[in-house]
Formats: structure tokens, C-alpha cells, sequence
């Protein structure tokens, strides 16, 4: 039975995909219990099922490209079907993530990693442990709590092992101080849990029970890391992937991706206690910094500077109607429209850039969301398949694979293509 939306879309000649699809099986709480691609939550990650499918049929000859890494999924689930995968990332400690999962690890890393526990003192450290420069920190972690992390964290970067048994132990120290944080993920981005206790914080844990977490999450990571895994094949960058060229050498074959939407969700929000954590961030200029270099960041100065934004008009958004829908965003909220505006003109972008790094004949699966700002529908899926179109690419198809659960109208889709310069205009 097709639902409304679905019946917007067309369809030329498809490129197949099974029309299986259901909610959790296609978001990251499928991944949860995946082995590495566990490791660590990113709320907008999609699941490994999704790219499974696309995968399946693929073979050694094959190079996939994810040009939107996030957590990894599309290139760890090539690399754990044989499939040479590269992936890009504008956020260091996603492409650091990314990295730690594809890594073969060797049973002396694993065995590094394990024993180091075994001296691991949190209680009773001396007062001056260094912890992140976190504005409200207080609001995350209960000073108790926050003290054993910090212990915990000066423990695994003085540890004398190699880099990738501390890379293990970072990660089980990420989980570790997501969980014991204040922090609720039970929506599309993140935001804190209600205080309540005395002193208006709960102490979750205390250093006992912090090393004892700790030493569960290092398990279940090194269980994950003793998978065998090609570590040759999957390999992530930092980069824009609207300078693709800049960092990628060849001709990918394939592409699934999941680029940001346009719904101003904040990947630097979320990540920001990890990257504090791990030294990719230092201040809130900083973060803001970063989000403004992604596209559709909206974070910190992220939006003061979208109202300085103005359009490119070497970077027309080919769409019928586009400007239109920009002007009855921009009747209730003219930072909306430019930041709606200013997302599709980074596609373009980004589009432009791809078609340097494909060979003829390279298939294409966008996974996006459409949004909606105040009353006015943003159809990111037919957008996304104009675009395509635009840059040299046929047999465009869009296919509605599940219904987001926040507000009705809202929808995810693959938009497939072949790419093929000789139609590009
Ligand atoms: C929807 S997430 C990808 C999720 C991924 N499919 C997964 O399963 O984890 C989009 C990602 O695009 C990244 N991103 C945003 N702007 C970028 C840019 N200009 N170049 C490269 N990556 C960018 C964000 O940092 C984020 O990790």
C-alpha cells in the first residue's frame, strides 16, 4: 500500500534495491548490537541492514565511496563483506571513530587493552585532574563522576601501549562517560535529563561503579575488535565532500551515502562531549567553527553567520519552484530560508565535486529526509533527484523507505542513479 508521499514519486529505470524496509531495522538502534558498529551511538547513523542490501551484489572489482562518513556504517559493512570502501568526513573524531573500527587488530593489541584494568585506580586520585573545557559542565556529569572520568581518561593517555590498544580503550572510555552522563538521547538530538537529588545532580555512579562499566564496555569492544576484519579495506578522511578531489585518488564504482538534512540537527552537539574529551574541540568558538564548515550546521556561530549568508549565483539550485519555497520560508523566518537556501546550494556543491571522483557507469543511493518549516514542505528527495540529474546523472528513481516518527508528513528515501556524463547539461 503506498502512502501519499509515495505517490509523488517516479520513477525512469530503477536501479535495484529490495523493497524490504522497516523503522528500527534502518536507523542506528539496529547497530546497537553489532559488533564495532556498536561501538559508539550516532543518532543519525543509519543501520548496517540498509547498506547490506545495496552491498550484497557487489564484488572485489567494486569500490564504494561514502562521502558523508558519520559513523562509519557503509564503509564497515563494505569491509566486512570484502568490498573496498573509502569514506570522508569533515569532523576529526568521526574520521578517528571510523578508523578505529576498520582497524584489524592484533591479539596483542587485544591483549594490551585487556590487562590494562588490572592497575586502574579511580578512587582517591589527587584533586587537579584535568577535565574538558565543557561550558555547564556540572550540567553533564556529577562532580563525583566527572573526577573518576577524569582519572580514568589521564589512566589510558599515560597507559604505555600502542596506539591502537589505547585506541580500544578510548572507545570504551566514550561509552562509558556518554552513560554516566546527564544526557538523554531519546530524541533526534540530544539534551539533559532532569536534575533532581539535593544538590540538583545525581550521582549515577561513583569510581567503583565507573571502573566496573568501564571494564564491562572494554569487553564487549574487544569482543568486537577480535572479529576478523580485512583492515586494508575500509579507510576513512578528513575532508569536505565538496572538495572531494582534494582527498580521494580513483574512481568509486558505488555510492550510499547519508548526507546531513536539511532539519538542523547539530553533529557537533551531539559529539561535543566526546570531542572535548578527546581534544578536537577547545572552546565553543571552536565548535561553532566546525559546524558552519558542514553542511547544514547550525550551531553557535554557525547562525549568526547564515544571516551575513548570501546566495552564490554561480550556484543556482535547478529546481522549479525553489525560490519560491525559499520566499514563503523566508515570510515567517528569513534565517530559515537562508539556511534551507544555503543546504541546497552545499549540495550543488557537492554534487559538482563527486562527478570528479566516479566512473562511468557508478551507481548512486542518497539516503535523505524531506523537512517541513512552518507550513512549507521541503521535498529533499526531489530536489536531491533534480540535482542529480543536473550533474550527470540517469535513471533517477526515489523510493519512500520509512516514516520518520516525529511529525506525520515526515519521510526517509533512497534516491538512486546511474551516473553517466553524457547526460549531464
Ligand atoms: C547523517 S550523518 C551520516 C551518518 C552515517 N550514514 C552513519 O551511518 O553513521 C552526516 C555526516 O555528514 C558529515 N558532514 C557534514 N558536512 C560535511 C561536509 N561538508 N563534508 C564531509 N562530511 C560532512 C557530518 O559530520 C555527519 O557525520
Amino acid at each position: 500500500m503506498k502512502t501519499s508521499a509515495q505517490q509523488l514519486l517516479f520513477a525512469e529505470e530503477p536501479v535495484a534495491l529490495a523493497p524490504t524496509r522497516r523503522h528500527e531495522s534502518l536507523t542506528f538502534k539496529a547497530n546497537l548490537s553489532l559488533g564495532r558498529h556498536g561501538w559508539l551511538r550516532l543518532t543519525p547513523a543509519y543501520s548496517r541492514h540498509l547498506v547490506e542490501e545495496i552491498v550484497r551484489p557487489l564484488g572485489k572489482r567494486d569500490r564504494v565511496l561514502d562521502p558523508f562518513c558519520g559513523a562509519g556504517t557503509t564503509a564497515l559493512t563494505c569491509a566486512e563483506h570484502g568490498i573496498r570502501a573509502d569514506t570522508v568526513d569533515i569532523n576529526p573524531f568521526l574520521v578517528w571513530l571510523a578508523n578505529a573500527k576498520f582497524t584489524a587488530y592484533e591479539t596483542s593489541h587485544i591483549e594490551e587493552a585487556k590487562a590494562f584494568p588490572s592497575a586502574l585506580r579511580l578512587a582517591g586520585s589527587n584533586g587537579n585532574l584535568w577535565h574538558p573545557p565543557l561550558h555547564d559542565i556540572e550540567k553533564w556529569w556529577h562532580p563525583r563522576d566527572l573526577h573518576a572520568l577524569s582519572a580514568l581518561f589521564a589512566a589510558i593517555k599515560d597507559a604505555e601501549v600502542s596506539q591502537p590498544a589505547r585506541n580500544l580503550l578510548i572507545s570504551a572510555f566514550c561509552r562509558v562517560a556518554i552513560e554516566t552522563s546527564a544526557v538523554s538521547f531519546g530524541h533526534q538530538s540530544m539534551s539533559f535529563k532532569p536534575r533532581n537529588g539535593e544538590d540538583g545532580m545525581v550521582d549515577m555512579h561513583g569510581p567503583a561503579n565507573l571502573k566496573g562499566l568501564f571494564i564491562k564496555r572494554l569487553h564487549e569492544v574487544l569482543d568486537a575488535a577480535r572479529t576478523p576484519l580485512d583492515g586494508s579495506l575500509a579507510h576513512a578522511y578528513l575532508g569536505d565532500s565538496r572538495r572531494l578531489h582534494e582527498v580521494l585518488s580513483g574512481k568509486y564504482t558505488r555510492v550510499i551515502t547519508s548526507p546531513p538534512y536539511p532539519n538542523r540537527m547539530s553533529y557537533i552537539r551531539e559529539l561535543r562531549p566526546y570531542m572535548y574529551w578527546l581534544g578536537y574541540l577547545s572552546d565553543g568558538r571552536q565548535a561553532g567553527d566546525l559546524d558552519w564548515q558542514a553542511i547544514g550546521g547550525t550551531w553557535g556561530c554557525a547562525t549568526s553567520n547564515l544571516t551575513r549568508w548570501r546566495p552564490d549565483p554561480a550556484a543556482p539550485i535547478p529546481f522549479d519552484g525553489f525560490l519560491d519555497m525559499i520566499g514563503r520560508i523566508a515570510q515567517r523566518s528569513s534565517i530559515l530560508s537562508q539556511y534551507v537556501h544555503k543546504y541546497f546550494e552545499d549540495c550543488v556543491r557537492h554534487f559538482r565535486s563527486l562527478a570528479r571522483v566516479l566512473a562511468k557507469g557508478a551507481a548512486v543511493h542518497y539516503i535523505v529526509g524531506n523537512s517541513k518549516f512552518y507550513d512549507v514542505m521541503v521535498h529533499t528527495e526531489l530536489i536531491y533527484a533534480q540535482l542529480l540529474r543536473e550533474h550527470g546523472f540517469a535513471n533517477v528513481t526515489v523510493e519512500n523507505i520509512r516514516k520518520r516518527n516525529s511529525k506525520k508528513e515526515l519521510f526517509e528515501f533512497v534516491v538512486s542513479a546511474r551516473f553517466s556524463t553524457s547526460s549531464a547539461r
